[in-house]
């Protein structure tokens, strides 16, 4: 029989949205991330309260998508997504430790929690790139 893809080990669409619905939720509360700077202090006052539900289904469809799930992530390229909230590689690593803290508080095993917080490692640069100082994100004009 095949080993079972990671959606499945972490138990389907349901366990993953709801995985997502708390990690978002938890990030509003923590200033060291809400209050970063200008760009995320405004995201987390204002933007979110009409934006919050599209991107907890957005990252829900890309971690579903990801984890080998029956979904294909159709949203933005993260690099553009991210790239004028300018989040600092410091910010980047509190929203893993909070995402680290959902997955303790889901009982998420080790190899799972393992798999999820390495597929979020990975797109650090990407998520990242805007931070650096005087970085143009030239793809926007392709
Ligand atoms: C691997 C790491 C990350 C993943 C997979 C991820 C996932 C996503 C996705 C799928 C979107 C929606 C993209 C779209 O508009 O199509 C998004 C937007 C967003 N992300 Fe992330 N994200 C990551 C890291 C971060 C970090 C570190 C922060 C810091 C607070 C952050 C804050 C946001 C915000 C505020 C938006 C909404 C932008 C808007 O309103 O258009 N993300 N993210």
């Amino acid at each position: 029989m095949a080993e079972p893809t990671l959606y499945e080990r972490l138990g389907g669409i349901f366990a993953i949205a709801a995985v997502v619905d708390n990690f978002s939720d938890r990030l509003l509360g923590n200033p060291k991330i809400s209050e970063a700077n200008p760009e995320l202090h405004a995201w987390h006052t204002v933007s979110y309260t009409g934006r919050l539900p599209g991107l907890k289904w957005l990252r829900t469809l890309w971690l579903a998508s990801l984890a080998g799930g029956p979904f294909a992530y159709t949203g933005r390229e993260l690099r553009d997504a991210h790239f004028d909230l300018k989040i600092s590689p410091a910010v980047f690593d509190e929203v893993a430790a909070e995402l680290s803290r959902t997955l303790d508080e889901f009982r998420v095993p080790e190899r799972e929690k393992g798999e999820v917080l390495g597929a979020f490692a990975g797109w650090r640069g990407e998520v990242t790139a805007g931070s650096e100082p005087g970085a143009v994100n030239w793809r926007r004009w392709r």
